[in-house]
C-alpha cells in the first residue's frame, strides 16, 4: 500500500547507538543497508529527556558521512534549532505541530534554507490537525510512541493511523514521505510497510543487535517482498 513506486528507506535513530563509537557505528549501519541517519533532538522540555545538538551534525559531516541527516526535533520552541540545524547540515527537518505558535512559519523556515521540511504526529495526535500542512511538507512522520525515548513499545492503534495519513497523502496529490518512528522491528516491519510507510526509523531494533549486517539484510530483504508484491 506504499506510494506508487516510491523507494522504502529505513532511517536508524542514533539515540540508541553506541556514543563511545558513533562514527564506526553510523558507517556500519550505512554499509549494512540503511539510508539515512534519523537524528533525535531533545530538549527536557518539549519531552522529558534531553540528547544533543547541532554539533553531532557536524561531527557527523566532518568523518565524511554523507547519508541524509534526518533530524528530528522534539524541542519547544523550534525556530532558533532550525536555523542552527539546518547549518550544521541537516537534509530534513522534522517538528512538532505544538512546538512553535506559527506552523505555517517554522515550516516554510525550513524549506527556505534548503532542507526538507517534516511535520511530526504523536500518537493521539488528530491527523486533521496538520491537513493544511501536506501543502508544504515533504514528510509527515507519525510518532508510534510517545516521544522522548527509546526501546518503547509500538502502539497499536497507530497502524490505522498509518494507513489513514497514506490515504490522506495520496488525495493530497503531492509526493510526501510517510515516516514512521517508534517501537518498529521484525515483528511489525511488514505491517507498517503494508499500511503504507515509505520511510522507517528504528533506533533499539537495529543497535540493540550483534550483527547490524544481519539486521539490516533482514529489513531489506521484507522490503524487497513487499515491494515486490505491490
Ligand atoms: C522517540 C524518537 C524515536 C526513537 C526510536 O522520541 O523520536 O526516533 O529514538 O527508537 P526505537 O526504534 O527504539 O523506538
Ligand atoms: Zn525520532
Amino acid at each position: 500500500m506504499t506510494q506508487k513506486n516510491s523507494p522504502i528507506t529505513i532511517a536508524p535513530s542514533i539515540l540508541s547507538a553506541n556514543f563511545c563509537r558513533l562514527e564506526d557505528e553510523i558507517k556500519e549501519v550505512l554499509d549494512a543497508g540503511a539510508h539515512w541517519i534519523h537524528i533525535d533532538v531533545m530538549d527536557q522540555h518539549y519531552v522529558p529527556n534531553l540528547t544533543f545538538g547541532p554539533l553531532v551534525c557536524n561531527a557527523i559531516t566532518s568523518c565524511g558521512i554523507t547519508a541524509p541527516m534526518d533530524v528530528h526535533l522534539m524541542v519547544k520552541p523550534v525556530d532558533d534549532l532550525i536555523h542552527a540545524f539546518a547549518k550544521a547540515g541537516a537534509h530534513n527537518i522534522t517538528i512538532h505541530p505544538d512546538s512553535t505558535i506559527h506552523l505555517d512559519r517554522s515550516l516554510n523556515l525550513i524549506k527556505s534554507l534548503g532542507c526538507k521540511a517534516g511535520i511530526a504526529v504523536n500518537p493521539t495526535t488528530p491527523l486533521e490537525s496538520i491537513k493544511w500542512c501536506l501543502e508544504i511538507v515533504d514528510l509527515v512522520l507519525i510518532m508510534s510512541v510517545n516521544p522522548g525515548f527509546s526501546n518503547q513499545s509500538f502502539v497499536p492503534y497507530c497502524l490505522k493511523k498509518i494507513k489513514d495519513a497514506h490515504e490522506m497523502i495520496i488525495e493530497s496529490g503531492r509526493d510526501i514521505i510517510l515516516q514512521v518512528d517508534g517501537g518498529v522491528n521484525l515483528k511489525n516491519f511488514h505491517d507498517v510497510i503494508g499500511a503504507g510507510a515509505s520511510n522507517i526509523v528504528m533506533g533499539s531494533a537495529i543497535f540493540n543487535t550483534a550483527s547490524y549486517e544481519e539486521t539490516l539484510n533482514d529489513f531489506n530483504h521484507i522490503i524487497q517482498q513487499c515491494q515486490v508484491s505491490h
